[in-house]
């Protein structure tokens, strides 16, 4: 008999069908120790008085991961026109992830999630590799602030996997414009 289970991601609360947890969520990436089974699951996760630094912060990084996905997203369909399987995967992750994230901090602020706006990039891969390393770069300098000013020990979490996060992303376009 199969073992299957179901999970949730704390950092993005989707939830997951596996024998075990994924290293990584496939949604928002956050790595396993993130996971629950989805029986013990807090239904008030997302539910958090928020301070008013944690609530202007968590609105700068809703921007940032809008902004993100979009450039992402651009940066895919240039993949695509230019044949390039390996670009157009790594820009349609990073993009899936992105969003993803926006929407995790959609729920803290108890808003639905704002449409992306266009963003333009370049026509080519390593280019967007060496835009995508800064941009990855800003916001792990802006959530490690963030983390640190939360007084929310749960927003001190949620900010702390996004660091980790898009530390992951960072690494990866290094290997690609190195
Ligand atoms: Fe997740
Ligand atoms: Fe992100």
């Amino acid at each position: 008999m199969s073992k299957i289970k179901v999970f949730r991601c704390r950092i993005c609360g989707d939830p997951y069908l596996g024998d075990e947890a994924p290293t990584q969520c496939p949604f928002c990436g956050a790595p396993t120790r993130f996971f629950v089974e989805a029986k013990d699951w807090n239904p008030d996760e997302f539910n958090v008085d928020l301070s008013k630094i944690t609530q202007k912060n968590l609105e700068a990084a809703l921007q940032l991961e809008l902004d993100n996905a979009a450039f992402y997203d651009c940066a895919k369909n240039m993949a695509d026109k230019a044949d390039d399987h390996y670009g157009l995967a790594k820009f349609k992750a990073l993009m899936k992830v992105e969003r993803e994230h926006a929407s995790a901090i959609s729920k803290f602020l108890k808003i639905s999630l704002p449409e992306l706006e266009k963003q333009i990039c370049s026509e080519n891969s390593k280019a967007n590799s060496k835009e995508g390393y800064e941009r990855e770069d800003r916001a792990i300098k802006a959530y490690s602030k963030f983390r640190d000013e939360a007084i929310e020990p749960r927003l001190k979490e949620f900010f702390g996997a996004l660091v980790e996060i898009e530390t992951d992303h960072l690494d990866l376009h290094k290997k690609d414009t190195s």
